[in-house]
């Protein structure tokens, strides 16, 4: 777990994100997939969990992409849709038909692969008035490292100073249960308990900026 309050004594510094950041933004991914803690040991498919959750928004139109990188490399990221929506829409028409292919419906060589290529095949869209009133969301990990050295703050509070800047009225998130450390970090940082269901717990904040 994070150590909360420490002093960052590295020379991390946060930039934005584009595609050549593809694999190491994965790599975090893969690193924090497990409510916060190492998911490798859960995937044989290395690369598909950063495929699904944090790769898009390197290539989706509109979309905001922080990582926060040291000497040993890029160690973190936010990344966000401004409008999610129009992200889903985008993600089935120009992002999902290759991973379906290379993905086939029932493929997965471990149960949370399986879980994966499910989703690729059948992808949820958010509620709509939680869009309504939410329209952006958000995806933020760092690697222990770089924890509890107010980085995840950084990084989000210019997330949603960007979406703020573009007029986007809220954000909405959703957190697993499982991962207390996440939801006292966004709790600390102004976000409402919206609800809570089995597919977790979903966190707003409006306005932005
Ligand atoms: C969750 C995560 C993004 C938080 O980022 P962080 O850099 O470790 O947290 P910060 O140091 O920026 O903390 C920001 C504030 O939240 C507070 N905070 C952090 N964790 C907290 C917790 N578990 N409970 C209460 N407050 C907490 C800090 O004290 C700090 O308060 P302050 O700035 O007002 O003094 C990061 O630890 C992480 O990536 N964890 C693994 C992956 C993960 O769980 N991602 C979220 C998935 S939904």
């Amino acid at each position: 777990m994070a150590s909360v309050g420490r002093v960052d004594t590295t020379s991390a510094r946060m930039r934005p994100a584009g595609a050549p950041d593809e694999p190491a933004v994965r790599r975090v991914c893969l690193l924090t997939g497990l409510a916060g803690a190492d998911a490798s040991d859960r995937h044989a498919d290395p690369e598909l969990l950063g495929m699904v959750w944090a790769a898009p928004y390197l290539h989706a139109p509109g979309a905001v992409a922080l990582v926060v990188e040291d000497e040993e490399g890029v160690a973190g990221y936010c990344v966000a849709a401004a409008d999610t929506a129009a992200f889903e829409r985008w993600l089935e028409a120009d992002w999902l038909p290759p991973l379906r292919r290379a993905h086939p419906q029932g493929s997965g060589d471990t149960p949370d692969d399986a879980a994966l290529v499910r989703r690729l095949h059948a992808w949820p869209r958010a509620e709509p008035a939680l869009v309504v009133a939410y329209p952006a969301h958000l995806h933020v990990d760092l690697l222990p490292r770089l924890q509890g050295r107010r980085w995840g703050r950084r990084l989000v509070e210019a997330v949603l100073t960007e979406l703020g800047s573009r007029g986007v009225a809220g954000l909405h998130l959703v957190v697993d249960p499982a991962n207390t450390a996440a939801t006292g970090f966004y709790e600390r940082l102004g976000f409402e308990r919206l609800a809570a269901d089995g597919g977790g717990v979903t966190y707003g904040r409006r306005p932005l900026g």
